[in-house]
């Protein structure tokens, strides 16, 4: 007997598959092109990764808000493989939610951490408005977070793997730490080219670091997503805006 082309393809496929997570396995993304970055060629389907496959991690330093040694979230944005912005009205009206608090409150492990470590700078009665809008204008355009996405989808899943793989990015590329290693420490001033390569050698890529005036605000790390949610970081396609030296005060 001669194997057909599709029977080894999808041999190959099955022996990939299983060498992934299990919360791989889970989504619907079986027939996903292994290990395809976003917007690459080979990308896949809008389940396999985000079509709007250039993923923003922003984190941000405010004064008062978040546990001294932590930079804060601002969101994980999907922005398009060129660069642009997916428009305010998000991706998918039909999961605009306008009560993101009470949703997050339904999980209070997930909750917890938001409030810790993404809180609004307008203070915490608008943490479930700052919330909205960020799963709203960002969240719906993260293709692969779509219902259709998921083999057995469960009520506000989308939500809680949204800001769950926000935060745990956060974890992963935690500023704080990365600076604190190369001696770069809250009360102090330092040129913007040592405080961005501090932050390239560790990551990898370039960031983008953006200031008020001369005040740290917020470092930008992008992203490409292989297998539906992996995140695999690339060079910033954007400049910082800071100039000279960044400010960097105590919490
Ligand atoms: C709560 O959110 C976390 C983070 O995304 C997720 O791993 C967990 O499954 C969620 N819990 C429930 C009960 O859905
Ligand atoms: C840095 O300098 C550029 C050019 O002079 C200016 O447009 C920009 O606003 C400055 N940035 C900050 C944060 O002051």
């Amino acid at each position: 007997m001669k194997l057909s082309i599709a029977t080894i393809s999808s041999l190959a496929i099955l022996s990939v598959t299983s060498a992934l997570p299990t919360s791989l396995t889970a989504r619907a993304s079986d027939s996903c092109p292994a290990n395809a970055l976003s917007c690459s060629s080979t990308a896949g389907g809008s389940c396999c990764s985000p079509t709007n496959g250039l993923l923003l991690l922003v984190q941000q330093w405010v004064k008062g808000f978040g546990p001294d040694d932590s930079f804060t979230m601002h969101g994980l944005w999907p922005d398009t493989c060129s660069g642009g912005q997916t428009g305010n009205n998000g991706c998918d009206s039909s999961r605009q939610y306008d009560d993101l608090e009470s949703i997050l409150q339904s999980n209070q492990t997930l909750y917890k951490d938001m409030t810790t470590y993404w809180p609004s700078y307008k203070g915490a009665s608008n943490n479930g408005d700052f919330w909205s809008h960020e799963w709203g204008k960002h969240g719906t355009c993260v293709s692969t977070l779509a219902p259709k996405c998921y083999s057995d989808f469960k009520k506000n899943q989308d939500v809680y793997d949204y800001f769950g793989t926000a935060l745990q990015l956060r974890e992963k590329y935690d500023l704080y730490s990365i600076l604190n290693k190369a001696k770069i420490t809250p009360g102090g001033s330092y040129s913007a080219k040592d405080f961005e390569s501090a932050i390239e050698s560790a990551v990898g890529v370039k960031p983008k670091v953006t200031c008020s005036g001369s005040d740290l605000e917020e470092v930008w790390i992008y992203f490409n997503v292989k297998n539906s949610n992996q995140y695999v970081p690339t060079d910033s396609v954007d400049d910082s805006t800071c100039n000279g030296s960044i400010n960097y005060p105590t919490k």
